[in-house]
């Protein structure tokens, strides 16, 4: 793959794929967004409770020392940070949708048949949502996942964030140390809230049409340098 990187300004690159390669398209588009609205999922909920985060950053706080940045390893002493992740993850799946599949022959689901080569979009969204495999489960609640064996690698069906299988997401362990490296940071160093003025529906959950998932609005928030 080619690349030309175009400085626009101090503080931001642009970076021009000069490529018809389909994998690499996929690899960039597959690694951007879906780290970034997590991330963003995670903030819009952690701005919504301040029980949660002020329980998150007094973990974060008291278990660092006095580093100034945190990095992989100190993010695995964070249990409850690992939850609210995780929590995120369910709520806010970047690729709500999967990738879709097709199927080889036919088949009979709960009566329904399925002609071979039929293409199948698996709906994590609503998996990851059904009232019947999470209580309460459109609040957020991080306390769900500690002491709890649910993990997102493709084992337990209700939760596959980054899907399960052949084509299940292959850029799973760098996704996850971006999140804990980009959020744990920014609880740590800063305090959060909404800016003036922010109707309280910016922090709504609505989201744009498209393959990830990613907010309508606008999500503004003032960050504060921790005391
Ligand atoms: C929070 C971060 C991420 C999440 C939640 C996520 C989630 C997903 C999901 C759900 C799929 C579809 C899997 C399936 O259908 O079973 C997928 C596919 C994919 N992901 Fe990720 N992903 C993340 C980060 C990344 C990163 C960092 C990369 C690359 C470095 C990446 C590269 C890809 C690629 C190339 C595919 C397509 C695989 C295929 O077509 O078979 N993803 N991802």
């Amino acid at each position: 793959m080619k690349m030309t990187i175009v400085q626009i300004c101090e503080n931001f690159i642009f970076v021009q794929l000069l490529t018809s390669d389909l994998l690499s398209q996929n690899m960039i588009i597959g690694s951007t967004s879906t780290t970034t609205a997590t991330a963003v999922g995670a903030m819009t909920e952690l701005v919504k409770n301040s029980r949660i985060m002020k329980k998150v950053q007094e973990e974060i706080r008291s278990l660092s020392g006095e580093k100034e940045v945190l990095d992989e390893d100190d993010v695995q002493k964070f249990p409850y940070f690992k939850a609210v992740v995780k929590e995120t993850l369910r709520l806010y799946p970047p690729a709500p949708l999967l990738v879709p599949r097709e199927t080889k022959e036919k088949l009979v689901i709960d009566g329904y048949e399925i002609p071979a080569k039929t293409i199948i979009y698996v709906n994590g969204w609503a998996i990851q949502r059904d009232p019947e495999a999470w209580e309460d489960a459109e609040e957020f609640i991080p306390e769900r996942f500690l002491n709890s064996s649910v993990d997102l690698r493709g084992q337990d069906f209700c939760f596959i964030p980054f899907g399960a299988g052949r084509r299940m997401c292959p850029g799973l362990h760098m996704g996850l140390a971006s999140l804990d490296v980009i959020l744990s940071n920014l609880l740590y160093s800063f305090d959060w809230e909404l800016v003036e003025g922010t109707e309280t529906n910016d922090t709504g959950s609505t989201v744009l049409p498209g393959l990830t998932h990613d907010k309508k609005n606008p999500f503004r928030v003032l960050a504060k340098c921790r005391n």
